[in-house]
Order: structure tokens, then C-alpha cells, then sequence
């Protein structure tokens, strides 16, 4: 089996484990990983497999793009949804791994969780933890959550450029929100809703202008592969538009996207800082 195709399984798990809080009888010793994003912050507890066991998101608005904007609201989600994974394992957690995107100051994080009563195990920039979770040599990576696209080459499995565009979920929601007439909340719930596939020729511009953002950061660089990661990704036929914009790329979307990042973190244990943004 693939290395994506293994992924992928974990993605699936933590799919349907993701908010269940149902207690887990002899659940094996888990390590944890936070990711405290522009959209949301998700929590994975994984063994020392990298099998998921237990998840949680809550959608937040703490965080804008490795900022923290509210530090006590965003402690008071970590401890939250730690407590919940340790009231469903039945276990304590004191350590957790946790990254950054590219070009922000890391301490943000650290110091949040720290404030939550967690020591650091693993500290990455996210692409770097994606391309390692992923074992990239050679690739790109786009990580397109909420408020920004995170673009990166891997060349020899070392992220060697980032650059983070000011684009993401939020403007899709904002698009189809201006072309409907409706409140940003009935847009994203249309968005994430199981008739998303009809809106697509609103929203394909958006997701087009996306596709030449990232054409001219990966320019001169040499990528056969991009690896679609993040929220927005989870859009029905977003990679399809990818593949057609990016004819020259093998388009690679993870099962579950929204989770790749938070189970990248969890698996991590390296504490390595490899920013390369220019
Ligand atoms: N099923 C879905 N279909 C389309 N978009 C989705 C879906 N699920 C989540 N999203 C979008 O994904 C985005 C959140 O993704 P993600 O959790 O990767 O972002 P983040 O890490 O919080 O943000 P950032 O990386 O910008 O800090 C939101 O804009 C949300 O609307
Ligand atoms: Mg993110």
C-alpha cells in the first residue's frame, strides 16, 4: 500500500471519529497534536502507530494565519478539547506537538499551549510536517485553509520556499455569499452542505485564480506532484479545477484534507524549524 493510500486510512478514521466523545475502553498510550488554525482548532490523539483515537474541532476565530488574536480564547479551546480527549482515552495528557505556517513566529503557538499546561513535543512549519507525514521528496505543497493558501516546495525532502497567499475558504464562502445575496453563514453551510457540487461554476473563478496564484510561486522550481492540503480542498471538484488549471501536474488530494495538517502534527516529533520563506 501507498504511503497516501495509508494516509488516507488514518484521514478516514479521523473522519468518523472526529467530535465523537463516546469513552474508548484500553485505548493504547496516544501522543496529541493541536493545530490552532484561522478557521478552526482541531486536536488529534494518535498511538505510536500514527493510528487516530480520538478528535476534536471546534470552529474558532483566534487565530489569523499563525497570529494569535484572542490568547485566552484560544487556551481556553485547547484545554477544552483536551479535556474532552482525556475524559474519552481515559488517560492524561501533558506533552503535545504542535506547528506553524511558514514566516510566523512559532512562539505564538508554543506559548498557548504551554499556557494550557502541555509541554512541546514536536514543532514543525506545517508544510514541513505534511511533507514528512507524506515522505515527499519532491513535490509541492498547498495548503489552502481559511484565510490563506500556504504554498511550498519540497526538493529533496526539505521544504526549500514557502510563501502564504492572502486567499482561502473564507473568500469562497465570500464569493458565493455576493452572488447569492445571503449571509456569509447560509454561504458557508451551502458550501459545506451535500449540494456544494451545484454551486461550483460560482465559485470555479475563485478556485482558477487559486490555481494561477500557485503557477507563478512554483515557476522555475521543478514539480512534477502537488499535494492539495486544507479545509477548502474538501470542495467537491476543487482538484478537478487544479488538474485543468495545472495540466502540467499530477494533482494529489488526500482523503479528508481538513485533517491533514492536524495528523501530520499529531504523528511529528521532530522540533526541527526548517522556514524557508522568502
Ligand atoms: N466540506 C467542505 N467543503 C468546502 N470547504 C470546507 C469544507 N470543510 C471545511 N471547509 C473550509 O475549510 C476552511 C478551513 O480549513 P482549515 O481547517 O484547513 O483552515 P485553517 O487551518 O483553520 O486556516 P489557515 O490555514 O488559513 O490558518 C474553511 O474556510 C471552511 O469553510
Ligand atoms: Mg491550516
Amino acid at each position: 500500500m501507498s504511503i497516501v493510500e495509508q494516509v488516507n486510512q488514518q484521514l478516514r478514521r479521523v473522519a468518523r471519529i472526529v467530535n465523537k466523545v463516546t469513552p474508548v475502553t484500553g485505548a493504547p498510550p496516544c501522543r496529541l497534536g493541536i493545530d490552532l488554525g484561522t478557521a478552526d482548532v482541531v486536536l488529534i490523539a494518535c498511538d505510536e502507530g500514527g493510528n487516530p483515537h480520538a478528535a476534536f474541532l471546534e470552529w474558532a476565530d483566534v487565530v489569523r494565519d499563525g497570529v494569535v488574536l484572542d490568547y485566552f480564547g484560544a487556551i481556553h479551546i485547547v484545554k477544552k478539547l483536551v479535556e474532552k480527549a482525556e475524559r474519552k482515552l481515559g488517560c492524561r495528557f501533558t506533552s503535545a506537538s504542535t506547528s506553524y505556517p511558514p514566516g510566523t513566529d512559532p512562539y505564538a503557538c508554543i506559548n498557548v499551549l504551554k499556557a494550557a499546561n502541555l509541554e512541546l513535543t514536536g514543532m514543525r512549519d506545517e508544510p514541513s510536517v505534511v511533507a514528512q507525514l507524506l515522505q515527499i521528496d519532491h513535490g509541492a505543497v498547498v495548503d489552502i485553509g481559511g484565510g490563506t493558501t500556504g504554498i511550498s516546495v519540497v526538493q529533496n525532502g526539505q521544504v526549500i520556499y514557502s510563501a502564504d497567499e492572502p486567499t482561502g475558504g473564507r473568500h469562497v464562502t465570500l464569493t458565493l455569499a455576493g452572488n447569492r445575496r445571503i449571509s456569509y453563514e447560509e454561504a458557508e453551510a451551502i458550501k459545506r452542505g451535500p449540494d456544494a457540487a451545484h454551486i461550483l461554476p460560482i465559485i470555479q473563478p475563485v478556485f482558477e485564480k487559486m490555481a494561477t496564484i500557485i503557477k507563478n510561486h512554483i515557476a522555475g522550481y521543478s514539480v512534477d506532484q502537488l499535494y492539495l492540503s486544507g479545509g477548502t480542498c474538501c470542495f467537491p471538484g476543487a482538484d478537478q479545477v487544479f488538474a485543468a488549471e495545472l495540466p502540467d501536474l499530477e494533482v494529489i488530494l488526500p482523503s479528508e484534507p481538513l485533517y491533514l495538517t492536524p495528523l501530520a502534527i499529531a504523528i511529528n516529533q521532530n522540533t526541527e524549524s526548517s522556514d524557508a520563506r522568502t
